[in-house]
């Protein structure tokens, strides 16, 4: 009972704040962004992959030490979806991840060096599909968790 409350409330804190990094991910990447928030883009990101992998970390934790058992899930179609939309998630993060490094990179090269506004455009469509994603996986998580067509 307890450990299963104490992964709970990890869970839940963890992907509350996945969605805040998110947000700020949105707020940064826009025209004009230019050095001073690359970088804090850039830290801003790696928590963004810290904290998937802690979700990650927590979320096999609930498999198999939660209330329902790991046979539950396992055999269970909302959990595989929602573990689908989690992958995509993470799929149409690499684009972003690469673009920023490359920015970094050529802001350090260049002085005064602004993204260009093309490549921002490109990349909040990243961005939403994500967002997409993130939404499906709530409607998995709570499909899931009242074995709702089990
Ligand atoms: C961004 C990713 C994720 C989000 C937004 C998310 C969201 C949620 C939410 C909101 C719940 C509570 C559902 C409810 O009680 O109505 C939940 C439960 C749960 N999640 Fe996640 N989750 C994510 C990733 C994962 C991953 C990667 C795993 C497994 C590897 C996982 C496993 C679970 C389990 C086992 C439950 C308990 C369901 C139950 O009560 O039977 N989650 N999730």
């Amino acid at each position: 009972m307890e450990t299963d409350l104490v992964l709970a409330i990890a869970h839940h804190f963890a992907v509350f704040l996945l969605a805040a990094v998110l947000a700020v991910e949105f707020v940064l990447i826009r025209p004009g962004l230019a050095k001073g928030d690359l970088a804090l883009l850039a830290n801003v990101d790696r928590a963004y992959g810290g904290l998937a992998v802690l979700i990650i970390l927590i979320g096999i934790g609930r498999v198999l030490f939660g209330l329902k058992g790991w046979e539950y899930y396992v055999y269970y179609w909302a959990f595989w979806a929602k573990m689908a939309a989690f992958a995509a998630v993470g799929l149409l993060t690499v684009p972003p991840t690469m673009r920023i490094l490359r920015w970094r990179s050529q802001a350090a090269a260049t002085s005064g060096y602004v993204v260009p506004e093309s490549e921002i455009a490109g990349l909040r469509g990243y961005l939403k599909g994500q967002v997409v994603c993130f939404a499906l996986i709530l409607v998995f998580a709570a499909t899931m968790a009242r074995g709702v067509g089990y």
